[in-house]
């Protein structure tokens, strides 16, 4: 029997936490309510409706949220202007620029500009180093999401063996950095897989635990895990001419194979976005001034 993992149920309850503690540590000290900032480029459908999707549950949990909407073709300076009016704007907390961005803006450039201590994605060298070293530091929202879900199902992977498609820097990386890492949410061993490995399916059938984040509609098959399996399916991937969202996960063929399987829509998804809630918090829980 496969166990759905649910997503949406879980970042409600996370959500209630996060509005008790921003009632009881902030509201009832008479700070500022938490405040982020987002800065989104150009017109990728995809990350319109993720930032409209960011900016509602903001709303709702009583953050505040700043929507900076630079056009089409913006120049690499004008983004690198923006992002310092953030870093220097003590009422906002936290800050994210919104990924992809396009070829002509150096990504690298851009994530380095960022205050490490406003960056609420985990994403500058700063954060994503301490991660690695096992220090305290703001992690990736994804990364952080997926572990919450395993944590609060009692699904322990001390020991596991995961295997982790996909390297990129949002999900692949430091999800495999941070379950192989020595704490508690940590101590599987970890091996990751990309498109230079050959025959993934030789790694994928001997794994406790498949983290797949490859944007690959259903990349992933039955065939390729073992009984009792636990699966986690990061992809959210639009099928052109269809209103229908796929995995990268082939739902039908690992569901009644797998032991555990997140869905989607309503798996890793809405825990990505309230960790992205709870980051601010924690940004404004440490802000210095009132
Ligand atoms: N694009 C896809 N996922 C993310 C994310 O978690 N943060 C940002 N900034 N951009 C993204």
């Amino acid at each position: 029997m496969t166990k759905l993992l649910n997503g949406n149920q879980l970042a409600i309850e996370i959500r209630k936490e996060i509005s008790k503690e921003i009632e009881k540590n902030i509201l009832n000290q008479k700070k500022r309510v938490p405040h982020l900032g987002i800065i989104l480029t150009g017109n990728d459908q995809s990350s319109i409706t993720y930032v409209n999707s960011k900016i509602k549950e903001c709303k709702n949990i009583g953050i505040k949220s700043s929507l900076v909407h630079l056009p089409v073709g913006c120049l690499e300076n004008r983004l690198l202007e923006e992002i310092n009016k953030m870093n220097q704007n003590p009422l906002i907390d936290g800050f994210i620029v919104q990924l992809p961005l396009e070829k002509h803006i150096n990504q690298d450039k851009i994530i380095l500009s960022i205050n490490p201590k406003k960056d609420v994605d985990g994403f500058h060298p700063e954060n994503f180093g301490k991660m690695a070293l096992n220090m305290k530091a703001f992690f990736p929202a994804t990364a952080l999401g997926i572990l919450t879900l395993l944590e609060r199902n009692q699904i322990n992977i001390s020991g596991k063996h995961t295997v982790v498609i996909g390297r990129s820097r949002i999900v692949g990386s430091p999800i495999s950095i941070l379950m192989s890492g020595k704490s508690h949410l940590g101590n599987s061993t970890v091996t990751l897989t990309h498109s230079h490995t050959p025959n993934i399916e030789h790694y994928t059938k001997q794994a406790d635990i498949i983290i797949v984040a490859v944007g690959i509609p259903e990349f992933l098959k039955g065939n390729m895990i073992k009984k009792g399996a636990i699966i986690i399916d990061v992809g959210i991937n639009s099928i052109k001419n269809e209103k229908k969202i796929l995995g990268d996960v082939d739902f039908h063929s690992v569901y009644g194979k797998a032991s555990y399987l997140t869905p989607v829509p309503g798996g890793v998804g809405p825990m990505t976005r309230v960790m992205l809630l709870k980051n601010t918090l924690i940004a404004a829980l440490n802000r210095k001034n009132k």
